[in-house]
């Protein structure tokens, strides 16, 4: 099919019925989830050989394992026998993954090691080199995010998360040390399509101010969020990746009702200038949310971080975690988590506000007539410009549908190109354009 038909992101407009079709969604499934890049776990969650945690990538359920050589390995978690769950608990430490149907048992590389009555196998009926537990094609470690990607020909980790390691390093590596995820994992589920949690994270500060004014006034004294500075915050995307943020001041309110945790971060600022320059540690702390393409999205400063995951058309599961620096002191680390339960989790203020629209989004656009009508995507479609420190395509004013667009740009590439290495760069790399951690 021709996906194109589906928006028109120089006009500024999208199809709605890419929240709801139900042959769009298995297409993605095949040509964004089981292609891209996809994240997988922090190397926090699984810090000792034998630690593991379970996940999905895309709609397949995963393994992820360290190694006793300290490696991590990513494995479906399903058994080559009849394709049973070889592993039902959240996260633990093994030596085993032993399958309950009928007791065969892999290693944590997902190697098969033996089974139960052994013996009910003839010499020549299996192989037990060829039927251990299927390993993903690739794994990689970005200053403590893990990814993996089904897809053998998907470049390397570093090229496609590219220039927006410049903004990502703002909160993986803005005080020595790193970071680490602390306490578990929260998962919801909402009946929504997955593009709508990540849309909104990529770039939609429009909606803050209007759908979140009662939960921000009724923790700041009754004070609204202030007025966003169009002169001085951006839209930056790459690749589908994007950030949204201001450069001037830093947002007071980011942190709402934790003024500890803005202390603390007013107190690194300098020695954070000193590692990702004055641009970044002004970045830092301003109101500002982000998205990595496909489906991982964070507010930098509130340490929310957090994964949208694909269960059909019309479902999403929400995991959420707290990233926190690992060199905070404890009452730090436990004052930004409870500024995240009280903002972003299942019973956070912000995340009903939020869920309630999505889920009216996504059942509403799915009438059949509804469905054939357009919507509007055209917010800040002229200002882009060039900037000589930041990098990626770069729009003026945090108000913009920018990196909502680039998010559907790279959506529509992935749909349409069959071959990774003929999709076009977004931007286009430039000479003499900014940010030490380029290296392509
Ligand atoms: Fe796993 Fe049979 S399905 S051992
Ligand atoms: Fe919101």
């Amino acid at each position: 099919p021709d996906y194109s038909r589906y928006m028109d992101l120089k006009e500024g407009w999208l199809d709605r019925r890419i929240f709801s079709d139900a042959d769009i969604y298995e297409e993605e499934l095949y040509r964004i989830f089981a292609r891209s890049w996809l994240f997988v776990a922090h190397e926090s969650q699984i810090p000792s050989s034998g630690d593991f945690l379970t996940t999905h990538m895309g709609e397949d359920a995963v393994i992820v394992a360290r190694q006793p050589d300290g490696s991590i390995r990513v494995m479906l978690n399903s058994c080559p026998h009849r394709g049973n769950k070889v592993c039902f608990a959240d996260a633990g430490n093994t030596r085993r993954f032993v399958c309950n149907y009928h007791g065969w048992a892999f290693d944590t590389a997902g190697d098969l090691k033996g089974m139960h009555e052994e013996y009910c196998y003839d010499a020549g009926d299996i192989d037990f080199k060829n039927h251990g537990l299927k390993n993903v094609a690739k794994v990689g470690n970005y200053k403590g995010l893990v990814f993996a990607t089904f897809n053998s020909d998907a470049p390397s980790l570093e090229a496609w998360l590219g220039d927006f390691r410049w903004y990502l390093d703002m909160i993986l590596d803005n005080e020595e040390g790193g970071t680490e995820f602390i306490g578990g994992c929260i998962k919801s589920v909402i009946s929504a399509n997955w593009k709508f949690g990540v849309e909104n994270f990529i770039g939609d500060a429009y909606h803050a101010g209007w759908t979140h004014d009662s939960g921000a006034r009724s923790m700041n004294n009754g004070q609204p969020f202030p007025p966003i500075d169009m002169q001085n915050s951006y839209h930056a995307s790459m690749n589908g990746h994007g950030w949204e943020f201001g450069t001037e001041g830093v947002g007071d309110l980011v942190l709402l009702g934790r003024p500890k945790v803005m202390d603390y971060y007013n107190k690194i600022r300098p020695k954070m200038a000193e590692r990702l320059g004055e641009m970044r540690s002004k970045i830092f702390g301003s109101v500002a949310s982000a998205s990595i393409f496909p489906n991982v999205s964070f507010l930098p400063g509130i340490s929310t971080f957090r994964q949208w995951q694909p269960k059909g058309p019309m479902q999403f599961e929400l995991k959420t975690w707290v990233i926190v620096n690992k060199a905070m002191p404890d009452d730090i680390k436990e004052e930004v988590t409870k500024g995240v339960m009280q903002t972003f989790g299942p019973g956070g203020t912000f995340e009903m506000d939020d869920g309630e629209n999505w889920e009216n989004c996504t059942t509403v656009n799915r009438g059949v007539v509804t469905r054939h009508e357009r919507l509007h995507y055209r917010c800040g479609i002229g200002r882009e410009i060039e900037h000589d420190t930041l990098p990626g395509i770069v729009y003026r004013g945090q108000y913009n549908d920018a990196n909502q667009r680039g998010f559907y740009q790279r959506w529509l590439d992935m749909m349409t190109h069959d071959e990774f290495g003929k999709m076009p760069a977004r931007p286009e790399p430039r000479l003499g354009n900014v940010a030490e951690t380029r290296d392509l």
